[in-house]
């Protein structure tokens, strides 16, 4: 990297931020394209956000992703909203062309999926019903899913989430259920993906939210956690013979977003998902 007086700044800004696998994929891909611009993390306290959104626009920074905790309060930071990010409420990427918020992580993990299917016409059944489920589930609606199942451990939230899905009007069937009902959901699904942190390191020897009995050979299974890469759950997916989609590929279409978004440019797949395998020392 050859930082100059003329180098575009984009970055993080989260807290912490010391563990980000961004920089390192964004900063590649830079080199690869021979783009002017270097990406940093900023750790930034929950109470200086305003002036980090305000310092950022006089220091002339480019763009920002956005991580925990700021994904919902950078909003009234902003000037304007993407369209699904505002049905969704939480933004990952600000583009500062014109202070404009989008979310990455949903449209992220469609990408990932449509490497193996495509979304359109499909059933999904949803585990887990944060943040992940909320952006990945309104994405899913606006990739025309034929319906979307959300089940989660708490199903007043699995019941609110599906209720915000369903007024959106992106798409007609939204059902939600207790997770406990999994394996009665799957023999008609699709799409499984699951956005519960079960079996995130260094818990890797969680009880998965299904086994390969549930599951059958047509089922794709997606899994949003990417450290282990091959998660318990991804182990069940390949012994029922079913199709597995890696955590890794959500981070790293999110990030293919979000860089195209500030630079204009394609991004280079390739380069960015061998700094990420890199970084997470992935083969
Ligand atoms: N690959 C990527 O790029 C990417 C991006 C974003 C997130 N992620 C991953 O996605 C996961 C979720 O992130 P998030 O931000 O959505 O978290 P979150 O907002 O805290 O939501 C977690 C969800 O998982 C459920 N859950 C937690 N522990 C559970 C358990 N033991 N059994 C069953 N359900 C459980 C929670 O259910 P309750 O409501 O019942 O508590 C909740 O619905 C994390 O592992 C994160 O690393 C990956």
């Amino acid at each position: 990297m050859n930082i100059k007086g003329s180098t575009n700044i984009v970055g993080l800004i989260g807290h912490p931020v010391e563990h980000s696998f961004s920089p390192p994929m964004h900063n590649a891909a830079f080199d690869a394209l021979g783009l002017n611009y270097a990406y940093v993390a900023f750790d930034v306290n929950p109470n200086d956000l305003q002036s980090a959104i305000e310092g950022a626009t006089s220091l002339n920074i480019k763009g920002f992703n956005v991580t925990i905790p700021h994904k919902i309060e950078v909003i009234r930071h902003l000037d304007e909203l993407d369209d699904v990010a505002g049905l969704i409420g939480a933004v990952n990427t600000i583009d500062f062309k014109n202070l404009k918020g989008y979310n990455t992580d949903g449209i992220g993990a469609i990408k990932a999926i449509e490497e193996v299917t495509q979304v359109k016409d499909k059933n999904v059944v949803v585990a887990g019903a944060g943040g992940a489920s909320r952006a990945i589930s309104f994405y899913l609606a606006k990739f025309g899913a034929a319906s979307i199942t959300i089940l989660n451990r708490n199903v007043k939230k699995a019941q609110m989430l599906a209720g915000d899905v369903s007024a959106s009007d992106l798409i007609d069937e939204v059902k939600s259920d207790s997770i406990s009902q999994i394996t009665s959901h799957l023999s008609d699904a699709d799409i499984l993906v699951d956005t519960t942190p079960l079996g995130m390191d260094p818990h890797i020897d969680d009880e998965p939210i299904a086994k390969a009995d549930a599951m059958h050979e047509d089922l794709v299974v997606f899994d949003a956690v990417y450290n282990p890469n091959e998660t318990v759950l991804i182990k069940e997916a390949i012994k029922a013979g079913a199709k597995p989609v890696y955590g890794i590929k959500m981070l790293l279409y999110q990030g293919a977003e979000s860089f195209e978004i500030w630079t204009g440019k394609k991004a280079p797949i390739d380069v960015m998902e061998k700094a990420l395998r890199e970084t997470l020392n992935i083969e």
